[in-house]
């Protein structure tokens, strides 16, 4: 079965069973402050879980493009990807855990869909705690539908609780589903979740908690249904493949780095780690790049992911002895290919790519040769301060893992907390990640990033018309303090220009607009003049929210919200910087104050 067909297979099933099927969002995440990128299907949805109406209905599907990045160490083995695509269903409100698990079930074991034998799957659930109940409900259904209790493992949140996405938000109990991979003869009457031969191919989660700030979990009064299928590892399954590099999904890409490198896929462990950790980062690296609020390497935040990506895959490409000048572009092109059927955006920017590709590889060579010789210099200290690791990162490029990879081959430990340290003294702390994108979260709907969410809003209506039309946003990020906007605009701005915007903003503050929300299908959103990420399919509906009255609309934009009823209570903005983003993007950092 091809990737292809098991991607259409799923959301016909889901289709057939009532559900709307749903485009998928960008990998970077709509003002929300509690993650980087997007890392599972659920995570576009946080707003319509927490119970907003979502536009095309209760019952959703989608395949989701999602980033992982806590898994990165992990990354190297047959089942581990930063990047994946995770296939999913949605009940907002609608369905809770019988129909859910039925479906997963039918989806599973019907001879029209997937046609898995019965006999080599196995059920986890939640065993309960202080914080939420033994999932009976779940373990009831298991035993209707025929699964032995053995093959029922009740465990604790560790392994069957699911979310928040960041530190706040939505969560709950669920129930994972796991595939005999080993000789089926030989497949075990009873489950063992230590005995990597049973796979986890499905995750179905009941969301029926808010996770809040304090720690304390409070009951969503919406009951929501989450799932989320990992299509790499469910097409490995179909295939009876034991790596996830074997399907269609990778295979391309692997006989690329073989041709580049000489060496053969599968020889031997140290190689075939290395060809998947730079097949796997370099995939990643082309779909964070190419999004359509695509990213470009740099020091801070998203950029700085980005940039670890691309030179660890070079650093493995250099393992491998591959030789020629600026080949990452190679895998970049493949990867193009085989997607852009499903995201067209791959084939839209894939230039873009290749450029941001090429000169990122020619500016790692540049200073990893030079980084390599001063860290020759460190051969003989047995720990590598955070001080030295920092000058390597500062001076050489050196992202801290290729300096712990390298130290970790000769044995020397790395001071690690001492170079965080050392990082935060020198970076503008609001731009890191730990400052800004991890305290507090959307979730706790601090009222304060909701205000900023809609001055996000006053601002691009603003820069539009002090700037002229070709203003688009090119990226936001919210934090309870502040407000970061990037958007396509060559020139530095003048201090009139900035006055203007700033008193344009402030004076749709004062006027107290109304902030109204409504549904239309895209091509209404654009007759209507909204603007916006234009992400979603033909035909599908979106929500625009409008601020200002009937026909003098200040602001126009498709969006998921939340934002204030009233532009009133946002307070005084103030633009605090104007900055280059990247080549053609503008950023500007703003408070409310
Ligand atoms: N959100 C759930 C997961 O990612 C389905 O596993």
């Amino acid at each position: 079965m091809t990737s292809k067909e098991l991607r259409q297979k799923y959301l016909d099933f889901f289709k057939e069973h009532g559900h709307a099927i749903i485009s998928s969002a960008s990998l970077i995440p709509d003002n929300d402050p509690t993650v980087l990128f997007t890392t599972a299907g659920m995570h576009p949805l946080v707003p319509y879980i927490m119970g907003q109406k979502h536009p095309v209905g209760r019952k959703l599907a989608d395949a989701q493009k999602s980033i992982r990045t806590s898994d990165i160490d992990e990354v190297g083995d047959a089942t581990h990807h930063t990047f994946f695509e995770m296939l999913g269903n949605w009940s907002l409100g609608d369905y809770f855990k019988e129909e859910a698990i039925k479906m997963s079930w039918e989806f599973l074991t019907s001879p029209d869909w997937l046609n898995l034998d019965k006999n080599r799957l196995a059920v986890s659930i939640f065993k309960g705690d202080e914080d939420a109940p033994f999932d009976k409900e779940a373990y009831d259904i298991w035993l209707s539908l025929g699964i032995p209790e053995k093959k029922i493992a009740r465990l604790p949140k560790k392994n069957n609780w699911w979310g928040p996405a960041g530190l706040t938000g939505p969560c709950g109990p669920d129930t994972e589903m796991f595939y005999w991979v080993g000789d089926p003869e030989k497949t075990p009457n009873s489950f063992n979740d230590d005995n990597p031969l049973w796979v986890e191919i499905w995750n179905d989660v009941f969301m029926q908690y808010n996770k809040k700030a304090d720690g304390a979990y409070e009951p969503l009064e919406q009951k929501n249904v989450d799932t989320g299928m990992g299509l790499e590892r469910i097409l490995a399954v179909m295939n009876d493949f034991d790596d996830n590099y074997k399907t269609d999904l990778f295979k391309n890409l692997i006989f690329r780095i073989e041709d580049l490198s000489g060496k053969k896929y599968g020889v031997d462990a140290e190689t075939t780690k290395a060809m998947r950790v730079i097949v796997d980062h370099l995939k990643a690296a082309v779909f964070i790049m190419a999004d359509d609020k695509g990213v470009t390497p740099s020091n801070t935040d998203r950029g700085y992911v980005l940039r670890r990506l691309i030179r660890r895959a070079i650093r493995y490409g250099r393992q491998l002895g591959i030789t020629e000048e600026s080949w990452t572009k190679e895998i970049a092109k493949i990867v193009a290919h085989d997607y852009q059927e499903i995201y067209p955006e791959l084939k839209k920017n894939i230039n873009l790519v290749i450029n941001l590709l090429k000169e990122e590889e020619a500016k790692f060579k540049k200073t990893l040769e030079q980084g390599l010789k001063e860290f020759e210099k460190l051969s003989n200290e047995k720990i590598i301060t955070g001080k030295q690791a920092f000058d390597l990162y500062q001076t050489y490029g050196f992202p801290l893992e290729i300096t712990e990879e390298l130290a970790l081959e000769k044995k020397q430990a790395v001071d690690k907390p001492e170079f965080e340290n050392e990082l935060k003294k020198h970076q503008d702390l609001s731009r890191t990640a730990s400052a800004g994108m991890f305290k507090g979260g959307l979730a706790d709907a601090s009222e304060a990033t909701v205000k900023y969410h809609t001055a996000a809003h006053l601002l691009l209506a603003a820069l539009r018309k002090v700037l002229g039309g070709h203003v688009i946003q090119k990226g936001s990020n919210i934090t309870a303090e502040r407000l970061r906007f990037d958007f396509a605009h060559k020139e530095k701005m003048t201090d009139e220009e900035k006055q203007k915007v700033e008193n344009l903003v402030n004076q749709a503050i004062k006027e107290n607009l109304p902030v109204t929300c409504e549904e239309m299908t895209l091509d209404q959103a654009r007759e209507k003049g909204a603007h916006g990420i234009f992400d979603a399919k033909y035909g599908e509906k979106v929500s625009v929210y409008l601020i200002g009255r009937e026909k003098l609309y200040f602001s126009k934009e498709i969006c998921g919200g939340p934002h204030v009823e009233n532009t009133g209570i946002l307070g005084k903005f103030k633009i605090k910087k104007e900055e280059s983003s990247s080549s053609g993007v503008r950023r500007i950092k703003a408070v409310l104050e």
